[in-house]
């Protein structure tokens, strides 16, 4: 299957990206990824993405694990490209749920029926054991979503980014892997420009970030930032000037 990249693998703990697409309305969206890590028969799927393409990344899980065995689904915000296929995931799983608290009553709409399945993540974030290792979930809040975390993943040193790293192209234009950051960067301009909230939570999110050893970058839309390609990123995002600064120009 051509949209799926095993990204780690140390024969106990594995990370697979999965970049499935709603067909039917490629022409009006974007590149969409999926990811899942697996230690020791537990699994925590990310950002499993819309109810268009449940069915499609239920069968390529069914590939790795039983999907009724996930222990975790972790959604980075409340979009409907992260989070719409909620209610499917919880009937066909018995997954906890994790998500900003600022997000829990709103999951009813996508229709979620059991609240009690949602750990809420309090703003400064949490960090929960996995196997020997453990998932770092990082404050990004206002990166677009004002409740919105990041997830690293201690074993395989991939930050998990959701929309931080967006790269907006059609998924024909893109390279899975950034190769020159440079010729890159067009992709992320205007997305990040517009969609984050400001200079000043960017430097916050890259200043916690630095904390931990990263080998990949993995966004939810687009390519991966590998090697060097994270550390350019890193000095690129804490330059970027979001809504805050555009104030003036958006208002008049
Ligand atoms: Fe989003
Ligand atoms: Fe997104």
């Amino acid at each position: 299957m051509k949209n799926e990249t095993i990204l780690y693998d140390d024969g106990a703990h594995k990370c697979i990206m999965f970049a499935l697409e709603d067909e039917e309305h490629q022409d009006y969206s974007l590149s969409v990824n999926q990811y899942l890590i697996i230690q020791k028969g537990g699994a925590i799927l990310i950002d499993p993405g819309c109810g268009a393409i449940f069915d499609e990344l239920y069968d390529a899980i069914s590939r790795y694990i039983d999907p009724s065995k996930l222990k975790y689904i972790f959604f980075s915000h409340q979009d409907p490209d992260v989070a719409g296929s909620i209610s499917q995931w919880s009937i066909a799983s018995s997954a906890q749920l994790v998500m900003s608290q600022l997000w829990v009553r709103f999951m009813g709409h996508y229709g979620l029926m059991d609240m009690g399945r949602i750990i809420a993540l309090e703003d400064h974030g949490a960090r929960i054991k996995f196997g020997k290792d453990f998932l770092q979930f990082i404050p990004a809040h206002f990166l677009h979503s004002p409740g919105n975390f990041s997830l690293y993943d201690s074993r395989s040193k991939i930050l998990f980014s959701g929309d931080i790293g967006a790269a907006i192209a059609s998924p024909q234009n893109l390279n899975k892997d950034v190769d020159d950051f440079n010729e890159h960067r067009p992709y992320l301009e205007g997305f990040h420009a517009r969609y984050m909230a400001g200079n000043r939570f960017c430097r916050a999110w890259v200043h916690c970030v630095r904390k931990y050893d990263v080998s990949i970058i993995a966004p939810q839309h687009g390519s991966l930032f590998k090697g060097e390609n994270v550390t350019k990123f890193l000095e690129w995002f804490e330059t970027v000037e979001g809504g805050w600064e555009q104030c003036e120009a958006l208002y008049g």
